[in-house]
């Protein structure tokens, strides 16, 4: 099974990081796509917790080749820095490859990210203040910085000077902040070439022909399908395409390639940042979902708005990615409920939505339609296979896979490596 993309089936930190760190070194390339150090994605191996934004999550696996594709955006501070402390634990980093395609977050992205918030006021997205929307903004508008671009001063110059011609006027005169100048642009992305250097390859050349010779790659997305720029609840998603088809484009691998579509859904659901959630709870469930299941952001600490596993969401993801199979992660956090609702469907006014409203006007009103299924009290986390969860959690687990419309191949039960139940074999 050669490649495989890996999404997040939700609003993101369903658990990615750990699902690609299971398929461990069964891998050979593990290539990040889409978004930047705007996700975080948590590995824990035994005693050691490990919490990765812009590097691979294959990065831990030794021999697994990490890549960073060209639809990836880079804050080379950030990049060296989780570098660095990953050596410095002991991890070899060695292998990493990058896009020569891939873009930079220049500084003075990450200030416009900020500063747009906060003017934004009450419309405010809730972005990770990183510089992601702002640097995809610049790459479309053709006034982006690419990694090749840190080999060639001249040109480098020459792209920074036409960025900040516009950009200071806006940070100046709307936002009443300082003008930036090219040189201290420049002399600060030039500090970081000689380090990347070999690291930078021609990420489709290497990713095909790695493919040719019967590799497996596995694609893992950052961020997920209700946060894709395109498919996602626009405009509180992020920048770039974070479903499946994002893994071509973000790579240089053409779709026939591809093999096999995993998602990654948790057993419930959560998001962070603002934008509409049907199944979210402001009650005292929501704050027990957020206290079992340790939900906090991995990048910037902030709680996860928690709520009830929605299948009208998980159909959604189904179709515009073309999943083929499904990890539901974190089925232990519902250990202890008597009955759990899933959400079948929305009701808005005299409306039942099956599927996805098509505007979004009724996605923001839609109320969720629960069907209640019976819940468990024993603790899951020795289960290694199906038959050792409780008859209920296996009928919750057969009603979210019926309900979704995607086989559910694996299945969580805890966050350490081993805490999981095989199904079907991911890469088989
Ligand atoms: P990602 O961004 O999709 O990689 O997910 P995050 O790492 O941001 O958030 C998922 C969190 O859930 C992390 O703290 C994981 O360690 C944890 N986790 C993953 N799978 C499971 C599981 O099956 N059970 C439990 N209890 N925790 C899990
Ligand atoms: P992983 O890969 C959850 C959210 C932000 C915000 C919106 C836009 O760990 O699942 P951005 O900084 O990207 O412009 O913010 O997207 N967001 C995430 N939410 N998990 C993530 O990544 C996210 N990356 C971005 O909270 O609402
Ligand atoms: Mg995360």
């Amino acid at each position: 099974m050669p490649a495989v993309v890996l999404v997040g089936a939700q609003w993101g930190d369903e658990g990615k990081g750990k699902a690609t760190d299971t398929l461990g070194s069964r891998v050979d390339y593990v290539v990040k796509f889409n978004g930047g150090n705007n996700a975080g994605h948590t590995v824990v191996i035994g005693a050691e917790k490990y919490a990765l934004h812009l590097l691979p999550s294959g990065i831990l696996t030794e021999g697994v080749i990490p890549v960073i594709g060209n639809g990836v955006v880079i804050d080379l501070g950030v990049l060296f820095i989780e570098i660095d402390a990953l050596e410095s634990r002991g991890v070899d980093t060695s292998r990493l490859l990058i896009s020569s395609n891939a873009h930079i977050i220049a500084p003075y992205n990450r200030t416009i990210d900020k500063v747009t918030e906060r003017f934004l006021g009450k419309r405010q997205i809730g972005t990770t203040g990183r510089g992601i929307g702002p640097t995809y903004s610049d790459k479309m508008n053709r006034v982006g910085l690419r990694v090749q671009d840190l080999f060639d001063p001249h040109i480098l110059a020459q792209k920074v000077e036409g960025a900040l011609d516009q950009k200071n006027h806006l940070l100046v005169k709307v936002y009443n902040r300082r003008a930036i100048t090219v040189e201290e642009t420049v002399e600060g992305l030039l500090t970081y070439a000689e380090r990347i250097r070999p690291m930078v390859v021609d990420c489709s050349l290497v990713l095909n022909q790695a493919l040719d010779h019967g590799k497996t790659v596995l694609f893992e997305g950052g961020q997920a399908t209700m946060l894709d720029v395109d498919h996602g609840t626009y405009p509180f998603v992020t920048s770039s395409n974070a479903t499946a088809g994002g893994a071509c484009t973000g790579s240089g691998v053409g779709p026939t390639r591809i093999d096999r579509v995993i998602g990654v859904a948790k057993a419930y659901a959560t998001r962070v940042g603002e934008g509409p959630f049907p199944t979210e709870l402001n009650d005292e469930m929501g704050d027990r979902l957020r206290k079992v299941g340790g939900e906090y952001g991995t990048t910037t600490g902030r709680p996860r708005r928690c709520g009830w596993y929605d299948t009208v969401v998980a159909r959604y993801a189904t179709r515009v990615n073309g999943l083929t199979d499904v990890v539901l992660t974190k089925l232990d956090v519902l250990t202890g409920l008597e009955r759990i609702p899933v959400c079948v469907a929305y009701q808005v006014g005299d409306i039942r939505f099956a599927e996805m409203p098509v505007d979004q006007t009724d996605f923001h009103h839609a109320m969720p339609v629960y069907e209640y299924l019976d819940g468990w009290t024993e603790d899951l986390s020795g289960c290694r296979v199906f038959d050792d969860l409780p008859a209920t959690a296996q009928a919750y687990v057969l009603a979210l896979e019926q309900l979704s419309g995607t086989r559910i191949s694996a299945i969580g039960v805890g966050p350490e490596r081993d805490d999981v139940i095989v199904r079907h074999d991911l890469l088989g």
